[in-house]
């Protein structure tokens, strides 16, 4: 049985001084709730949640990282440099980083391979936009996504995966997908993990968490269902008490 997992993705947000605030309390949340949690928080405040995270329980983990191992690529951070400010987890993907930034499905396949080969655990985000949704092209389009980013890793190199689904049009909107939505859609998911990887996809290997609009009042629906196994949380992760009542949920 996994616990589940929660994730905070800070984004560009919060001073030096409110993240320390927020690495403490989030620090003490750990002894308190029934999740695994894992705080994401800007570059910069890597180094200061490593020290105040250490011995909480509460993974640290970075919100981008660079498919090369190091070299000429000004302003980027390697796969070693997060493992050495005490990171596990790397998130993969997003959305925002995709349109904003240009991040193609083959930089996404190998910021993943460069992830694994440096022991960080991606937190791979796929996610329809609304108008795919509209069209019912939901399914097949993050079937491809998942394809596309785990074809430089072989097969073995499954067991430490977190995959975030996190419709586009859920992000920072306050719209989420209906309950049933959310369980088809990521049982879609699942199906096809074991189907593609079947003999080293275990669930027990992989996590699958909900992102987009999760909040303190949305979250019990969301935990509930079977095929989730956590959720990577963005706004209401920079407001300590909506945070706690989320990983309360869980
Ligand atoms: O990575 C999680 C994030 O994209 C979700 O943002 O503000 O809708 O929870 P938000």
């Amino acid at each position: 049985m996994k616990n589940k997992l929660i994730a905070a993705n800070w984004k560009m947000n919060l001073s030096a001084v409110q993240s320390a605030e927020l690495f403490k309390q989030c620090a003490s949340l750990a002894q308190t709730v029934p999740s695994d949690l894992i705080i994401c928080p800007p570059a910069t405040y890597l180094q200061m949640g490593n020290s105040m995270l250490e011995s909480s329980g509460v993974h640290l983990g970075a919100q981008n990282v660079n498919q090369n191992l190091a070299g000429a690529y000004t302003g980027e951070l390697s796969a070693s440099m997060l493992k050495d400010c005490g990171c596990a987890f790397v998130i993969i993907g997003h959305s925002e980083r995709r349109t904003q930034f240009n991040e193609s499905d083959e930089i996404i396949a190998a910021k993943v391979k460069a992830a694994i080969e440096n022991s960080l655990t991606p937190i791979l985000c796929i996610g329809e936009s609304e108008n795919q949704r509209t069209l019912g092209l939901t399914n097949s389009f993050l079937t491809y996504q998942i394809d596309s980013a785990l074809s430089l890793v072989d097969k073995t190199q499954m067991k430490n995966l977190v995959i975030a689904y996190e419709p586009i049009w859920a992000i920072g909107t306050n719209k989420t997908p209906s309950i049933a939505q959310i369980q088809q859609t990521m049982t879609t998911i699942v199906k096809h993990m074991y189907k593609k990887y079947g003999e080293n996809f275990t669930d027990s290997s992989v996590h699958m968490l909900y992102g987009g609009s999760v909040s303190d009042t949305n979250c019990q629906a969301i935990l509930s269902l079977d095929v989730v196994d956590g959720c990577l949380v963005g706004g209401a992760s920079l407001n300590f008490e909506k945070f706690e009542k989320i990983c309360q949920a869980s």
